[in-house]
């Protein structure tokens, strides 16, 4: 046991010290405190009574409200500062050697400046505070896919945050021995002067979210939200996790896994890449609709997934989280009847409202709307007040293992078989329900040119954006190099997955969605399962494959014919404007950019001048 030179918190029954001989890891936090300057260092040990003691002190600060133990037990809400509502995409850096290797989708700045920077602003940024050690690890502990981090935190709202997210406390410790792991400093940017009162959500107007790819490093100030402050999500398992998986042959990516099984009992696991906010959580834990007697699907994870080759040329995919961090507008008994129950208890919820029975409720939770809540601003909340009561980026933090459709596999270090790959974004006009990729190679350049309209997920979007592969923001190095890593994964696969896409989100002219989503989708999921198997029908559109009416299963779901056609419709002009679209957004990664991509640019441009004005799947 080693005693840590700063002096510890004295609440009783913490974990006040290390225990740890890992020589490295000592000397960090001694340096990082030397630096930051906390009151106070407490090392989490992940105990259930460390949860407890730090959420009542998240009550007393008034960053908590314990919520109706009747209603939902051992659970709170949160409201964030109004400033600090989501990931911040301008703030974040990918600090590479040079810019050319972070590439032109990402933010860069050389690290020697940005070390500077950064040392200027945690110079005594914790003062006042207590830093939270907090060991976690992404994927199961002790499975060799996963991965150890060490976040220091002057959270405590980071610290109850990570005990749900990861694989958290002594039990890392123990695992990681004297071995390397990835440092991650958080601080939300302020400290107290001695009798200064805290604020409930402290933060600061300047936000860096930094990452230093060749170190393996990430920094991030002045938010306590979300992925800007829960280290080991957006920061570890994806920017620093793809730069690991392109050095060492893997994939680390923004996707959903999930299980689904037919009434013969045949089961296959599909993963899913969907931008922030356009349906991962959702697909994840779908609910086959009524007519789907004997069709099961299971949860493995809602957000990220890491992918690797097995020794027989499969890919295996595993969840590294431990718990949700889901959308909570929207969210309701139709729309994801397992979400809810996932919410029953043990959760926190971020920016949603409070009911006057001390309950949550957000946009689309329930028909009824109740006359009146405080909202996430903590004002009063009628309806009508012109106000929306929940943020359109709220959030719910829940234990995966509470999901009812979680599957018995999710935690299996050797990962499940993956045995296909959809990508969607969220497009009113253009692209079709679904349509699978000729090859490998189309698919990756169909995922590489994915669009989608911005969401509440992160601030400062632009209406619609290329989100190649639902990683624009994840990507820790250069995107082109990330498409050529893809493309060098699938050629040395024997069993190359087949790749999808689909899209939800198209809209008619009154600006309504025409495919119903949800449950719905589940359709389009058994047409992709049966292409596996070589069982379903397809016809070549200039996109590529797509099921005609009569290869979709309509029963139980009244959706004509003419129905279908406009969301599988190609139009010629406007698929011709989004090829030219493609020939100028490949420009900007000049000689980095793989050949296919540009070749299978041509070939739809081509499919599309010979193919009708408007296209339409026929027999
Ligand atoms: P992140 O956690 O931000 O990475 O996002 P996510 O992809 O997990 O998002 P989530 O599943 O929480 O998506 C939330 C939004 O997508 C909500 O506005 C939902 O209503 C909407 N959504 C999900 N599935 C569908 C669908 O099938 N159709 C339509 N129209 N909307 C959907
Ligand atoms: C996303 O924005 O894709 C999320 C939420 O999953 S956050 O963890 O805040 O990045
Ligand atoms: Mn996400």
């Amino acid at each position: 046991m080693v005693n840590s030179s700063v002096k510890v918190a004295n609440a009783p029954g913490w974990a006040k010290q290390a225990h740890t001989k890992n020589a490295r890891l000592i000397q960090w936090v001694e340096e990082v405190a030397k630096l930051t300057k906390p009151d106070s260092i407490h090392w989490c040990d992940g105990s259930q009574e460390e949860y407890d003691a730090l959420c009542k002190l998240l009550v007393a600060s008034g960053t908590f409200t314990q919520l109706n133990p009747q209603k939902r037990p051992n659970s709170f809400l949160a409201r964030s500062n109004p400033s600090d509502v989501a990931r911040v995409e301008d703030r974040t850096f990918i600090c590479s050697k040079t810019k050319d290797e972070a590439g032109p989708t990402n933010n860069w700045a050389s690290p020697d400046d940005m070390r500077v920077t950064l040392n200027g602003l945690y110079d005594g940024c914790m003062r006042g505070r207590t830093m939270y050690v907090i060991p976690f690890s992404m994927g199961p502990l002790g499975s060799n896919i996963a991965q150890i981090g060490i976040e220091l935190t002057d959270s405590a709202y980071v610290a109850v945050h990570m005990r749900i997210m990861t694989r958290m406390g002594q039990k890392v410790l123990d695992v990681l021995g004297d071995s390397d792991f990835v440092p991650a400093i958080h601080s939300v940017g302020a400290p107290l002067e001695a009798g200064q009162a805290d604020v409930a959500w402290p933060c600061n107007d300047t936000k860096y979210i930094v990452h230093f790819p060749d170190t393996r490093e990430i920094w991030s100030y002045g938010s306590g939200y979300g992925g800007n402050a829960l280290l080991g999500k957006k920061c570890f398992a994806l920017r620093i996790a793809s730069v690991m998986a392109r050095d060492e042959g893997w994939l680390a990516e923004h996707m959903l896994i999930l299980g689904v099984e037919n009434p013969q009992g045949e089961k296959y696991y599909v993963s899913a890449a969907f931008p922030s906010a356009c349906g991962k959580t959702n697909f994840a834990m779908v609910i086959p609709p009524e007519s789907y007697k004997g069709w099961k699907v299971t949860t493995i994870g809602d957000d990220i997934a890491w992918i690797k080759p097995d020794a027989h040329g499969n890919l295996r995919a595993i969840n590294p989280e431990n718990g949700l961090f889901g959308v909570a507008p929207g969210t309701n008994e139709k729309s994801n009847p397992n979400a809810l129950k996932t919410l029953t208890a043990n959760c926190i919820f971020t920016n949603v409202a409070l009911t006057d029975d001390g309950d949550v409720w957000w946009e689309g939770m329930t028909d009824e709307v109740p006359a009146h809540l405080i909202d996430w601003t903590g004002q009063e909340w009628a309806p009508g007040c012109g106000r929306l009561a929940a943020h359109p980026n709220s959030r719910f933090t829940a234990p995966a293992s509470q999901v009812p459709s979680i599957d018995p596999a999710w935690e299996d270090p050797a990962g499940v078989p993956i045995a296909a790959f959809i990508f969607g974004g969220r497009v009113s006009k253009a692209f079709p329900l679904v349509f699978q990729a000729h090859n490998w190679t189309h698919g990756v350049y169909l995922a590489a040119t994915m669009g989608s309209e911005a969401t509440a997920a992160a601030v400062g979007q632009a209406a619609m954006r290329r989100d190649p592969f639902a990683m624009l923001p994840f990507c820790g190095y250069n995107m082109a190099d990330y498409w050529s890593h893809w493309l060098k994964i699938g050629r040395n696969l024997s069993h190359a997955p087949m790749i999808f896409r689909v899209n939800w989100f198209r809209k008619d002219a009154n600006g309504k969605f025409i495919w119903p989503g949800f449950g719905e989708n589940v359709r389009a999921l058994e047409w992709i399962i049966d292409r596996v198997k070589g069982r379903a029908d397809a016809v070549e559109s200039p996109y590529g494959w797509m099921p005609r009416y009569q290869d979709l299963n309509w029963t139980g779901l009244d959706f004509p014919k003419e129905k279908y056609d406009a969301i599988a419709r190609v139009d010629r002009a406007i698929g011709l404007v989004e090829a030219e679209e493609q020939a100028a957004y490949f420009a900007k990664f000049h000689s980095r950019l793989p050949r296919e991509m540009e070749l299978h640019r041509q070939m739809l441009e081509l499919r599309l001048e010979r193919s009708p004005e408007v296209w339409e799947p026929r027999d």
